[in-house]
């Protein structure tokens, strides 16, 4: 057995934020901000938490996969911008559900958690363990942006995405998760600092840091690369791929990849230009809405793949 996507859900903030709004804010332009990105409006939280955003995506995906949320065996949130550094926002999530039944915890991969998050739930569902899980990519990154930094803060959102596996013959085939922790600092956002009574330090949060340049070169080697592996590993070839399901970080990072896969960009959906670059959640956010638009078929072999900080990445081979 392994797991098979059996439903999908999102959610964004109402709140519209333009690029011509940013530039009433700090010293950019719409211009600069679609050439070098893509992305023309993103979604902001106005008082919504990252485990509401996170719940109301998950009961969609529930609602689509016709599953009661007392079914389920597990749940993981992946997300870097949870409300509380405990309890867990899957904990919550779980509570607000009625999920009973799940085991709960947060899974901290940035962009590409919710990858991760498959891999471990569909690894559950093979050796016999779970029969359903749920995995939620869902950020609120607008409260982690230093708004003075415009090199950073006009790419970035907030989102929640959500996908139900079920114990099925056909699923999800191959998956690879990875990491290189020495580069980690070209994109970070510090936590606490060390404060406590001893040393007298107040105890404080820091913003998002990037390393654009770095982040970009990473990114165009890596997506190809992983793609291969995920292709030679199962045996499939690259043009049996229906859907790249790419995270959507930036519009050029996905074209520079399909001109390496050699690819018609017609096969990378997109969404980035609506809402910016949500980290975990934007996968599950297009995943959904390429679903609901009808665009996949049962059997339609989809490759997923994502990056993010860590820096991290995965894939996942999906058969519809
Ligand atoms: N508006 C206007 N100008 C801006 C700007 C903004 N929002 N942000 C930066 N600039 C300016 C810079 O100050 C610089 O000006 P200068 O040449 O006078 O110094 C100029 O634009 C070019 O900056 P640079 O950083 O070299 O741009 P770039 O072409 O590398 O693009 C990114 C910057 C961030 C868009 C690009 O590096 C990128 O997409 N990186 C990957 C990021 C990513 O995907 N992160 C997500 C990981 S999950």
């Amino acid at each position: 057995m392994v797991g098979r996507i059996v439903g999908t859900g999102s959610y964004v903030p109402e709140h519209v934020v333009t690029n011509d709004d940013l530039s009433k804010i700090m010293d950019t332009n719409d211009e600069w901000i679609r050439d070098r990105s893509g992305i023309a409006e993103r979604r902001i939280s106005m008082d919504e938490g990252t485990s509401q955003m996170a719940a109301k995506a998950a009961g969609k995906a529930l609602e689509d996969a016709g599953m009661s949320a007392d079914e389920l065996d597990i749940i993981i949130l992946a997300t870097s911008t949870q409300d509380n550094l405990f309890p867990a926002g899957a904990c919550e999530v779980q509570e607000m559900l009625g999920a009973v039944n799940a085991a709960a915890f947060d899974l901290s991969a940035a962009c590409s958690g919710f990858l991760f998050g498959i891999s471990i739930v569909n690894a559950f569902i093979q050796a016999g363990i779970y029969q359903n899980g749920l995995v939620i990519g869902a950020e609120t990154l607008s409260k982690v942006m230093d708004w003075s930094d415009r090199s950073t803060c006009v790419l970035f959102a907030d989102g929640a995405g959500a996908a139900v596996l079920k114990a099925d013959e056909t699923g999800i085939r191959h998956t690879l998760m990875g990491a290189d922790g020495k580069k980690g600092s070209v994109l970070s956002c510090v936590g606490r600092t060390n404060g406590n009574f001893l040393n007298g330090r107040t105890p404080e949060f820091g913003y998002t840091y990037m390393d654009g340049r770095e982040v970009f070169k990473f990114a165009v080697k890596k997506i190809p690369e992983c793609v291969d592996e995920i292709l030679e590993e199962s045996g499939e070839s690259i043009d049996e791929v229906r859907w790249f399901v790419l995270h959507q970080a930036n519009r050029r990072i996905i074209e520079a990849a399909a001109r390496r896969l050699k690819q018609p960009i017609e096969k990378f959906p997109m969404n980035i230009e609506t809402y910016g670059n949500t980290s975990s959640a934007s996968i599950p956010i297009l995943l959904d809405e390429i679903n609901h638009k009808g665009m996949l078929k049962r059997g339609d072999k989809i490759i997923i793949a994502g990056f993010g900080a860590g820096l991290t990445w995965g894939a996942a081979l999906v058969e519809w």
